[in-house]
């Protein structure tokens, strides 16, 4: 399937917004742009299935809507620092954590992957439910849409595994919700390069935009 075949299906998945949405329990705002959880298991899924750090710090990746980082900061995390490179998903994330009475603990940041961190910043948890098609080189990102689903030439994946686990803290875990739209053998290959493994944490088929995938949350693990 070709990266805006796929596009175009997700788009399909995306037409009918209401601008609210159930989930785990729970209703969040949805905001134009962003990646809609409702039409996809991948968020609630991964958010049932991470190990959030009781008391701990806990960066998301992307954080869309906010109901990953949301749901961390219901469960106990201490600290939970929320960025997004689009900012319709930062506002989108600001609105549910203020709607769901955690804005005392959820930073929101506009941010190309780590580069709004400050210096020495230390995690006890990171994860991303990333955008996995591996889009060519001349994809272009025409609407803030797009980064939900694509990585030009995957080299956030690459950042990601680069500089990720120089911001935990000892002990500290890091994930990556991935599907099989994604390019696996690409991300094995950068694990490889940089000396990390990954570990399937947990899988189950699922639905992405009405495109029937294997889910899995992969722990990075540092040698
Ligand atoms: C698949 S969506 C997941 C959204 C949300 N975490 C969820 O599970 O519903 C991927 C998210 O990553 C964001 N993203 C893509 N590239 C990024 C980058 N370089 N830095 C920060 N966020 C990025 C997208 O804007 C999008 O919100």
């Amino acid at each position: 399937m070709t990266a805006d075949a796929t596009l175009s299906d997700c788009h399909g998945g995306f037409e009918d917004r209401s601008g609210q949405f159930d989930l785990l329990g729970r209703s969040w705002t949805l905001l134009p742009g962003v990646f809609a959880p409702v039409h996809t298991t991948s968020t609630a899924l991964f958010s049932s299935w991470l190990p959030f750090p009781p008391g701990g710090a806990f960066l998301e990746i992307g954080s869309g809507a906010g109901v990953t980082a949301v749901t961390a900061a219901l469960a106990g995390c201490a600290h939970v620092t929320a960025v997004d490179i689009s900012p319709a998903a930062v506002a989108n994330t600001a609105a549910n954590a203020r709607r769901h009475g955690v804005a005392d603990r959820v930073r929101v940041l506009n941010s190309d992957l780590f580069e709004a961190l400050d210096t020495g910043e230390r995690y006890d948890a990171i994860y991303w439910n990333s955008n996995v098609i591996d889009a060519p080189p001349e994809f272009e990102y025409l609407e803030e849409l797009r980064w939900a689903f694509f990585d030009r030439g995957y080299a956030t994946h690459h950042r990601f595994l680069t500089q990720g686990p120089d911001l935990l803290r000892p002990g500290g875990r890091m994930f990556l919700g991935f599907n099989t739209l994604g390019n696996k053998e690409r991300l094995r290959v950068m694990a490889d390069e940089l000396g990390l493994e990954l570990a399937t944490f947990r899988r189950r088929p699922g639905v992405l935009g009405g495109i029937r995938v294997e889910l899995s949350l992969l722990e990075v693990l540092v040698a």
